[in-house]
């Protein structure tokens, strides 16, 4: 396992080929996925033990792809913690009581083992199913659950996480705390479970300038790396139009920088530097394109991607809903393929 073609490339090690993972590549997008999650709620599923297992172990079926990724949210440690909140279809995450004040900081609880037994086993029992095959837990970084605590669901401005943070800096960097001691108790609980590497998604993080992306958010992130280093896997560190944030989010203590498709891997090189490995970042939509086209694009993600010291090959962002998992395969099959000629 330790051998695995994804955790040499995440260490910067040689590679026999390209490896090759998809955000969300569990999910809507697979017809196996909606037979079985008819009928129970998201976050039901993520606490269902037979059915988080199944699900995480359809994609590498079916796409033979190097590494799974837990099936879970970003927002189920804070639901195993008893913070009131749902993932309503079509929406996305929603809190009951957005966070306003101080006092409401008190729910931001620890995680006690009791919270997670379904996420333990879960995880101890994929780790069993996937053999050589590595699995990725994950957790949402301090600012994108942030943004869900405060807004109360989805946002495109991030008007009121944004107005909480500049007017109220205390409460801002109070939260931010609790939420990265909680996100890394939620790392650590999957890689004792049997996690080989982690992710820590800031999704969000791309709405913010850097002066306010190294004031506010870094610390915080960086608070959740550096609690895992101690284990010994790989963090890889990810967010969505991060192009300006890049070398700080390497800097926050990241092994792999995930990229979206707004950046050539190229100059992603030159932005994260240190050594580090990245991770993406065909545009989700290119597999929409004819297949000659697609796979043209991805070779031009291979070649910019030559230029770092390591690649993980990904889309730039989650796997849309109505992506054909075929043209998925048929993407798999020609990154597995492609000769990695000496540079
Ligand atoms: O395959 C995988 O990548 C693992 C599963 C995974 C899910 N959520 C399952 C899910 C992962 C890694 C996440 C993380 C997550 N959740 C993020 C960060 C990743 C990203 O996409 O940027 C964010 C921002 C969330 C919050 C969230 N949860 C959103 C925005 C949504 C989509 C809402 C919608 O319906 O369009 C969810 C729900 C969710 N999480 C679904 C899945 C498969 C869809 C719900 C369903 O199938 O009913």
């Amino acid at each position: 396992m330790n051998d695995s073609v994804f955790l040499r490339a995440c260490r910067g090690e040689s590679v026999s080929h390209l490896p090759v993972w998809f955000m969300r590549q569990a999910g809507r997008s697979l017809p196996e996925y909606r037979k079985l999650r008819e009928g129970v709620p998201m976050l039901e599923s993520c606490f269902r033990p037979d059915l988080a297992v199944e699900i995480t172990l359809q994609p590498v079926r079916r796409y033979g792809v190097d590494a799974a990724i837990f099936f879970s949210d970003i927002v189920v440690p804070l639901k195993a913690i008893g913070v009131d909140l749902d993932i309503v279809p079509g929406t996305g995450p929603v809190v009951a009581e957005p966070i306003r004040s101080g006092g409401q900081l008190a729910q931001l609880r620890d995680i006690e083992p009791a919270d997670v037994d379904p996420i333990v086993e879960s995880v101890k029992s994929l780790v069993g199913e996937l053999g050589a095959t590595p699995l990725i837990g994950f957790a949402g970084a301090p600012f994108t659950l942030a943004s869900y605590l405060i807004e109360g669901g989805p946002s495109k401005d991030h008007r009121l996480t944004k107005q909480l943070m500049y007017s109220n800096p205390e409460l801002w960097h109070a939260l931010l705390s609790r939420l990265a001691a909680i996100g890394g108790q939620f790392l650590r609980v999957q890689i004792e479970a049997g996690a080989s590497a982690i992710q820590l998604f800031d999704s969000w993080a791309g709405n913010l300038s850097l002066a306010d992306y190294d004031t506010y958010v870094k610390p915080h992130s960086a608070a959740v790396l550096a609690s895992v280093a101690d284990l010994g896997v790989p963090r890889i560190h990810f967010g969505v139009g991060t192009g300006e944030l890049l070398q700080s989010m390497g800097d926050a203590g990241a092994d792999v920088v995930g990229v979206d498709w707004r950046v050539s891997l190229d100059v992603a090189a030159k932005r994260v530097g240190g050594g580090r490995v990245l991770q993406g970042n065909l545009d989700p939509t290119a597999v929409f394109a004819p297949t000659d086209v697609m796979t043209a694009k991805a070779a031009e993600v291979i070649e910019a991607g030559r230029a770092a010291p390591g690649h993980i090959f990904n889309l730039g962002h989650g796997v849309l809903p109505a992506t054909d998992p075929d043209a998925l395969a048929r993407l798999v099959d020609f990154v597995h393929g492609y000769e990695l000629s000496p540079s």
